[in-house]
Parts: structure tokens; sequence; C-alpha cells
């Protein structure tokens, strides 16, 4: 079967070369020329784990195909995946122009019968504005929304071996296609479930609300905990093993980012807002998001005062997780500007997000280094934003001789205290008991 995919970052690149590597052959469009001549060579243009040795054999084998013309990916496909970024809107709305955009490349290229699937993050009832936009199209297109629900640093994973497919259609026959299509990744019993476009809408949004949501109750656990003189740590494990709780997305840390759950609870707002429902859990799901993202540069304006002139803060991991380069919406982009803005100098390392995060801060007073050691250079206090695993084990005797004062703010709860203190630091986390 041939198959389009409109857009090539982390998901569209992801799924094309997932359903290539099963056999389907596919062209992904992309509107971005640098990326797609890179592409063209075999470079992958993100850091994802797992995702250059798939594309490199795909290619190689001549299952895909990277175009900036719309009409190569449309011409003869069964299906075509708008897989293009909803950003959020200055009102926290999604944006959808890229995807209107996209949509009328696709229809302007259309030659016959098509299952039109929605990929990207779309608010509830796009799905139903869509049908009407094709309606007077010049042959059948189908509407199927299909949601993806992979994780960045793990996404090629996630694509091959799927919780769950989520397909929302009235089209048998669209159906059928996408059965057909996600069959090698749900041989292992994965449901493929089957709803109506705008349940499926709303499953994508509901997701991503309910996990932002655990993070954030953890986060209020945590300063609870500060204040009583609790560790979350222990907190979480009473909790994590309730199987009706179970242990995923109970971590304390400075807040989540990333390009899904920040955008995705506003948009979730919104829809539920032109509803005339008020969803007051999300709304505050958020409020202690932001809240918590300013954790960090609160502390350390308590300890050294609001003008931080001639302090010197090494922040340790800038991208909004480990296993990615994508700095969308990192508490580190929080911190820094919170920490400049008062004056203070920052040095930023982290192993794959130095060239985002430069580009997103776009503030040349930051100054970048290459590892740990070196960002702790004369550091006033070292500030962990992102858990990769190479600081986890970092050295601090070493460290102890390179920074001015010893104090960590362990904003993900990872490195070893005990080590830590008996090194002469003063460290403290997040939901420890200060
Ligand atoms: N990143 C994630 O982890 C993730 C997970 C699940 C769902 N989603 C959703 O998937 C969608 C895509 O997210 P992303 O992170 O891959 O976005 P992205 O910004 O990484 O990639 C979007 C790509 O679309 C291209 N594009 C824009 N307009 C185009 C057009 N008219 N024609 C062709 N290409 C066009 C851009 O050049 C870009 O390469 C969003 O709706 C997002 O919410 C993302």
């Amino acid at each position: 079967m041939k198959i389009g995919v409109v857009g090539t970052g982390y998901v569209g690149l992801v799924a094309g070369v997932c359903f290539a590597d099963t056999g389907q052959r596919v062209v992904c469009v992309d509107t971005d020329p640098a990326k797609v001549e890179r592409l063209r060579r075999g470079e992958v243009p993100i850091y994802e784990p797992g995702l250059a040795p798939l594309l490199a054999r795909v290619m190689r084998e001549r299952r895909i195909v990277f175009t900036t013309r719309h009409a190569e990916a449309v011409a003869g496909a069964a299906a075509v995946f708008l897989a293009v970024g909803t950003p959020e809107g200055p009102d926290g709305e999604p944006d959808l122009a890229a995807l209107d955009a996209a949509l009328a490349d696709v229809l302007a290229a259309l030659d016959g019968p098509l299952v039109l699937v929605l990929k990207s993050t779309v608010p509830v009832g796009t799905a139903a504005r869509v049908r009407a936009r094709v309606a007077d199209a010049p042959h059948p297109v189908e509407v199927v929304s299909n949601p993806e629900f992979l994780k960045e640093g793990a996404a090629v994973d996630d694509f091959l071996r799927p919780d769950r497919v989520v397909v929302g259609t009235d089209s048998d026959r669209a159906f059928e296609v996408m059965q057909t299509l996600y069959r090698p990744f749900t041989l292992a019993g994965q449901p493929l479930l089957r709803m109506t476009n705008v349940a499926a809408e709303l499953t994508k949004y509901a997701a991503n609300a309910m996990l932002a949501t655990r993070i954030s109750f953890m986060n209020e656990i945590a300063r609870l905990c500060d204040a009583v003189g609790a560790d979350v740590k222990q907190v979480r494990e009473g909790l994590a093993t309730d199987p009706r709780i179970g242990k995923a997305f109970l971590y304390a840390g400075v807040g989540y980012g990333g390009s899904c759950f920040p955008k995705d609870t506003q948009g979730l707002i919104h829809v539920a807002r032109r509803a005339g429902v008020d969803l007051r859990i999300v709304r505050a799901a958020e409020e202690v998001n932001d809240a918590q993202k300013r954790l960090l540069g609160e502390r350390i304006r308590s300890r050294y005062g609001d003008d931080l002139t001639g302090r010197r803060v090494a922040l340790w991991g800038l991208a909004f997780k480990p296993q990615t380069d994508d700095v969308r919406e990192a508490p580190a982009l929080v911190l820094a500007r919170d920490l400049l803005a008062h004056g203070a100098e920052v040095v930023g390392t982290d192993p794959e997000a130095l060239g985002t995060f430069a580009a997103a801060l776009g503030d040349a007073r930051m100054a970048y280094a290459a590892d740990p050691y070196d960002a702790a250079r004369g550091a006033d206090a070292i500030a962990l934003c992102t858990e990769w695993n190479e600081y986890r084990a970092v050295e601090f005797e070493r460290l102890r001789g390179l920074v001015r004062t010893p104090w960590i703010l362990d904003g993900r709860n990872v490195l070893d205290e005990v080590r830590a203190r008996a090194a002469g630091f003063e460290i403290e986390g997040i939901g420890r008991g200060r």
C-alpha cells in the first residue's frame, strides 16, 4: 500500500519510518526544504533514539522518500496522514494554520478516493470541520481521527509497540485500511479501538490532561512534604504500590514541559469552555505546573536575594525530558529566563539540546558547556532540571573542587544525596522534607 505522511516532525517522521519498516511504500512531505534535504541524505534532523538506523534501513530498501511537493505524497495513496504541528496560539487555543494549509495542499492534489488521517493532536470538532471541507472534493475522502500517543525519547518503541491504537471513524472501509496499516504493530494483542471521531479527539486530550494532572498532584504533595518534613519518595512508593493508583507519572519535579502536555491541557480547557464546561481540575493542574516551573528560581533568590549579579548558576539538563533535544516549554527555559532577568550568570549543559535551547532562548547572555563539570566551574548553585543518565552518577568529589558554593538543587530527585553530602555538598530535592 502507498501512504503519504504530511509533516516530518517527531510524529510524522517516526510514523513514516515505522510504516515503511512494515513494508508499506511511504512518501513524506514537508514544507521545510532544508529538513527534506537532510532527510534525503539519510540524516535525522531530530534526536530520537533508534530512529537513525531504522531510517537508514528503509531508505536502503527504497520504501520511503522525502519531498516538498504534496502531490507526490497524495498521488495514488490509499491513506494520507496529516502530522503537522498544532502549536498553542496566543490565547491558548491550538493554532490550526499548518493543518489547514496541509489540508488545502492535499485536496489540491487529490487524484482518487482517499482515507485522510488526522494524526496531529487537534481540538474536538476538527474532524467534523474537515469533513465539511472535503464534502465537495472531486473524489470521496474519508476522515479518520487517529491521535498519536508516542513519547519523545521512546517514540520509535512506542510506535512499534503501542499500548493501544485509537481510530475514530464512521466508515467501515476507512477502518479496514487502518486495521491493515496497524496490524503489524498490534499483533501482540494491543487493542485497536474503534470509536467516533469526536471520541478519538477527546481521548487524546483527556489522556494528556490526566497524565499532567497526576504530575501536578504529586508536585503539590511534594510541596506539602517539604512543609511537614516528609519524603515524597516514600509517599510515592506508598501510593504507587496500590494497583488502583499505579506507579507511572507520580514523580515530583520541576514541572512538565514539552510540546504536548502544556498545549493540550490548554486546548482541552478551551474546547470545554466553548462547550460550556469549566474543567476546574485541568485548570488547577496547569496552575500548579506553572508555579512548579518557577520553584528553583525562587529558591535561588530566597538564598541570594533578587539581585543575582555576580552569582553563577549551572543548569544541568535543558531538554524538557531526557533522551530528546526538544526544549518546547522546558522548565529549564523558565529557570534560565528568571535567573538572567535577575542578573545571574547562567551556564547550561545538555547532551543533546544545546542547539535547540540556544535557538529557543535567544539570549546571548546565557553560556553553554559541554558537560556537567564544565558547567559547574565557579558555580554558586547547580540546578538539575532534566534527569539525563549522565548526571545520576556524577563524581561529587571532583565536582566539589570546581564549584564556588557547594549547593545542588536536584529538580528531579535523582542524585545520590548521601554521597553528595559526604563530599561536602548541601543538596535539596523536591518534596524531600527541607
Ligand atoms: N511530539 C510529540 O511527542 C507528539 C506526541 C503525540 C502527538 N503529537 C502531535 O503531533 C503533531 C505533530 O507534532 P510534532 O512534535 O511532530 O511537530 P513538529 O513541529 O516536530 O513537526 C511538524 C512538521 O510539519 C511540517 N509542516 C508544517 N506545515 C506543513 C505543511 N503544510 N505541509 C507539510 N509539512 C508541514 C513542519 O515543517 C514540521 O517539520 C502535533 O499536533 C502534536 O501535538 C506530538
